[in-house]
Formats: structure tokens, C-alpha cells, sequence
């Protein structure tokens, strides 16, 4: 399968995804071939440009409207002839329309065990929230933020000296490993989304 990632930062999870499916032990069915940004200056083009991958800067700023952005979005995807779309570290609202379009074949990461501590800072939510455990979440994108058929979740316990930076750390640690196996099941064909948007296991 044909994967594009969309960045608009370090990328971190962008480079697991490139080094699982490349990983010859592994026999991936994906195959990363465009990286997206909409911000010029993000670590995750180097990223993209080290492994030789085809990447694209489509700045938000040049298009009038979220609408125009995504058709402009859409556009590159299927010029490409991408199949699997994931959302690494994407830091916009994509519009209903693009989403009913690649329903079923775009996939997020999240740092937090949906549906609890939806939007920004997931981990500070976390903390402060005083539970123990959080972790991270890979799931289906649908048009609500942070919703939508859950495929790979990973926990990561709350330490009692835990700062915003100890924890993320530790999230990072854990989104690497399960961003990679929800991919996995996603291009193998071993999750899928059905019509009401429940996660099938095939
Ligand atoms: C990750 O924590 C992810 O959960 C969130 O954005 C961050 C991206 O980090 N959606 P990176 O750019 O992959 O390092």
C-alpha cells in the first residue's frame, strides 16, 4: 500500500514509520512514499529528505479557506496515488469533506488513551488530571477531533515525579512502537473500518 504522512513538526513518529517498513524482517505491506507539511521549517522534511523520500510543503497560509487547502490536500494524495493517509504530529483541522473522503483509509495518532483527554496537550490533561495511567492511541479519523474506531492503544504509567516532560517522553517512546502496528494492520488489511464505523479484525 501507498502511505503518505502529513507533519507539521519533528516527525518523530514519521521516522518509526519509515524505519518499521523498511525493516526487511518485518515484510511490511506499506510503503512510505510522500511526507506532507504545512510548515517549511518542520525536522520532519529533513527526516523525509535523509530517507529519500518524495516530500511537499503545502503552507495553509497560500490558500484562503480550510475547504481550498484540503482540495489542494486531496489533490496531491491522489496525484500520488496514495491509499493509507496517516496523521503524524498534523496540526490541522482537516474538513468534513476530506475526511468522508479518505474514511476508512486515514489513521491518527494521539498522545493519550481515547476517549479521554481530547485536543492539545493530552499529556498535561493527563497529569493534571491525577490518574495514573495514560499512553497513546492510533485510531480511524473521523470528523470530530480525536474520535473515531480505535485500532492500537499502548499504556504508559503515571510516576509520581512525573513532569510534562518526563511523561511525554515516555509517550513518544510507546507512540513509535504502536503507531507502526496499527499501519500494519491497516495496509495488511486486518483492521478495517466498516459502513457504521466500528473497527472490523479480519
Ligand atoms: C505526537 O505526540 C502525536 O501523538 C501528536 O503529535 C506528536 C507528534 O510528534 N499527534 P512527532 O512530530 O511525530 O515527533
Amino acid at each position: 500500500k501507498r502511505v503518505a504522512v502529513l507533519i507539521s513538526g519533528s516527525g518523530s513518529n514519521l521516522q518509526a514509520l519509515i524505519d518499521s517498513t523498511r525493516d526487511p524482517t518485518k515484510n511490511s505491506a506499506a510503503e512510505i512514499v510522500l511526507v506532507i507539511s504545512n510548515k517549511a521549517t518542520a525536522y520532519g522534511l529533513e527526516r523525509a529528505k535523509q530517507a529519500g523520500i518524495c516530500s511537499l510543503v503545502v503552507d495553509h497560509k497560500n490558500y484562503a479557506s480550510r475547504e481550498e487547502y484540503d482540495r489542494i490536500l486531496h489533490e496531491k494524495l491522489l496525484n500520488a496515488n496514495i491509499d493509507i493517509v496517516c496523521l503524524a504530529g498534523f496540526m490541522r483541522i482537516l474538513s468534513g469533506e476530506f475526511t468522508r473522503n479518505w474514511t476508512g483509509k486515514m489513521i491518527n495518532i494521539h498522545p493519550s488513551l481515547l476517549p479521554l483527554f481530547k485536543g492539545a496537550n493530552a499529556w498535561k490533561q493527563a497529569l493534571n488530571s491525577g490518574v495514573r495511567v495514560t499512553g497513546c492511541t492510533v485510531h480511524f479519523v473521523e470528523e470530530d477531533v480525536d474520535a473515531g474506531g480505535i485500532i492500537v492503544q499502548e499504556t504508559v504509567p503515571i510516576k509520581p515525579d512525573d513532569t510534562e516532560e518526563s511523561l511525554l517522553e515516555r509517550i513518544h517512546t510507546v507512540e513509535h512502537k504502536a503507531y507502526p502496528t496499527a499501519l500494519e494492520l491497516i495496509a495488511a488489511g486486518r483492521a478495517k473500518l466498516s459502513e457504521d464505523k466500528k473497527v472490523i479484525w479480519c
